[in-house]
């Protein structure tokens, strides 16, 4: 079953780039910049790697990011991610970057969006990857904050696709940053939120209707509200959901419980992402075997899940046809015979 994932043409919608920060890159990039890692080994740092919920997770994300300093460092995040995404058959990402993650440690915004920026036009050039760039505001900080961040971004707006809301959920609700989602769609930004991952429904609900936000990343929690659910079918908001980081950030207790099956179920256009690949054990391809084989998941919903990537992507309508395209004929060729894939 490894083997047919590995052939799906695949999209990645929900990647934070620092979150794909391999130790063995970390380590690299530390040394060149004379900084010194609170781990004395590789493994010793993989071994920190247990969270019991968001934010342990983001404690340890945010000091890794710490040691990304000149642009070549976020040129190397960046290229590290892409050619690794390359050998899984991802053709096109939807990149998040979380700006004031660097700013606020005196790293200028262009020093981070120049090697992201680089990076990504070298692997369309050279690996055929199409790319969005999606700018992250920090949700623990000040709606201020986001402004200042949104302010900075404009001169290098042509780059830059949307804008999203990440961090801390709990006690940072989408309607904190009401005013600053309005200025950035005025600016011609589309517009993403994280809500419902460890949030309750009233927070997807937020993002949807104050913050006005065409995708909602991990939604999770939309299946507490019936009402919300009939409104996420109806308008077909996509929902950007992370299995394995689910799993990692003890969203659910175990893969078998993980509702991507009874999201499609139910008429949800959701899609399967990986979140932060170096800390939650996978990339696209295991996010999608781990899924398939704790739910049994048939041919027939994986490939739903992967034209719903491609659905769901800011892809032009016409290149949106020709990825279904081969995503079609990617199945209906394959020698994979049984109806279920595991
Ligand atoms: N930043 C990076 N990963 C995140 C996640 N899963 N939730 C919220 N913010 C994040
Ligand atoms: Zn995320």
């Amino acid at each position: 079953m490894e083997d047919f994932i590995q052939g799906i043409p695949k999209a990645e919608l929900h990647l934070h780039i620092e979150g794909s920060f391999e130790p063995e890159l970390m380590f690299e990039i530390a040394k060149r910049n004379n900084i010194t890692l609170d781990y004395d080994s590789i493994e010793s740092l993989k071994k920190a790697y247990k969270f019991n919920n968001l934010q342990e997770f983001l404690d340890i994300y945010y000091t890794g990011a710490q040691v990304l300093i000149h642009e070549q460092d976020f040129f190397d995040l960046t290229w590290a991610y892409l050619t690794k995404v390359h050998s899984q058959n991802v053709v096109h990402v939807e990149v998040f970057f979380d700006p004031q993650t660097h700013t606020d440690r005196s790293v200028a915004f262009d020093v981070v969006i120049n090697g992201i920026h680089k990076a990504l036009e070298k692997a369309k050039a050279e690996l055929g990857i199409s790319y969005k760039l999606i700018m992250s505001y920090l949700r623990h900080l000040s709606e201020e904050a986001a402004f200042e961040t949104l302010e900075s971004s404009l001169p290098f707006k042509d780059w830059i696709d949307g804008v999203g809301l990440d961090s801390s959920e709990m006690g940072n609700p989408p309607s904190k940053f009401a005013k600053v989602f309005k200025a950035s769609a005025s600016h011609g930004y589309k517009l993403v939120a994280h809500a419902g991952e460890e949030g309750p429904a009233e927070y997807i609900w937020e993002a949807l209707d104050l913050l006005k936000v065409v995708r909602i990343d991990h939604g999770n929690r939309c299946l507490d509200d019936e009402a919300l659910v009939q409104r996420i079918v109806e308008q077909k908001i996509p929902l950007t959901l992370c299995p394995l980081s689910n799993v990692e950030l003890k969203v659910i207790q175990k893969m078998e419980e993980h509702p991507v099956a009874e999201m499609l179920e139910k008429g949800i256009l959701a899609t399967i992402h990986s979140d932060d690949p170096a800390y939650f054990g996978g990339y696209m391809n295991e996010n999608y075997y781990e899924t398939a084989k704790a739910l049994n998941l048939t041919e027939d919903q994986l490939m739903q899940l992967a034209i719903n990537a491609f659905e769901a992507s800011w892809l032009s309508p016409e290149e949106k046809g020709k990825h279904i395209a081969q995503v079609k004929d990617y199945f209906h060729s394959s020698k994979y015979s049984q109806k279920q894939v595991v």
